[in-house]
């Protein structure tokens, strides 16, 4: 039994992205907010190192403003194409040095100048409010725009990942491996369907 789980997730999802029709690294994210409300969307993990996850966002969002209240956070893949599903644990970091400058810099300039551009999660009055700070920003900007100090990467490491896999009759299999602190070994338990 391989002792680090992102080995099996990377298989699992090097499998996903031969078959998925698009976004195989679409996770569903959930957060908390300040009154223990939680809540969920969809977003692109786009890293997946050996022993931690990274998607890009505003910082200044409705996610980046739960997060930095409270790191600890869940998301889970769902592959249909797989019948499969993982659900991860875990508590954040921001990642906003180099591998945000280096994610930032490889997008289109248009959602280079999108992130300026939007005030993610505020209230927006019209369409047109959005696309003249859109000319704004390519204005400011032109070809070549900084990364925004507001806009980034969130780490997370996980801390508990379960491993599901579609069963006949619905006897899934579900595999979970956990441990208390980012440092400790894992175990290893099936659970019931
Ligand atoms: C397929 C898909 C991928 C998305 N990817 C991202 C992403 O990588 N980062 C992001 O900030 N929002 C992404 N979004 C938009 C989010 O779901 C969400 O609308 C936005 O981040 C605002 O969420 P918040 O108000 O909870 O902060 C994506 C949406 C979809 C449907």
């Amino acid at each position: 039994m391989d002792k680090n789980p992102i080995i099996k997730i990377l298989e699992w999802y090097n499998e996903a992205k031969k078959s998925e029709i698009n976004d195989p690294d679409a996770i569903t994210l959930a957060t908390v907010d300040d009154k223990g409300f939680p809540n969920i969307r969809t977003v692109l993990l786009r890293k997946i190192d050996n022993d931690s996850f990274v998607f890009f966002t505003n910082y200044n969002s409705q996610k980046g403003k739960e997060i930095e209240q409270n790191n600890k956070i869940a998301f889970s893949f769902h592959w249909k194409t797989l019948a499969k599903q993982i659900r991860i644990r875990g508590i954040t970091e921001k990642e906003n040095g180099t591998v945000a400058d280096d994610y930032y810099n490889s997008r289109a300039l248009g959602s280079r100048i999108g992130a300026w551009a939007s005030k993610q999660s505020s209230i927006l009055n019209n369409r047109e409010e959005l696309l003249d700070r859109i000319k704004l920003m390519e204005n400011k900007f032109k070809s070549n725009p900084p990364r925004p100090d507001f806009w980034g990467g969130i780490r997370i490491r996980p801390l508990s990942i379960e491993f599901w896999k579609e069963g006949k009759y619905r006897l899934h299999e579900r595999e979970l491996w956990k441990r208390s602190n980012i440092d400790d070994d894992w175990s290893i338990k099936n659970l019931y369907p």
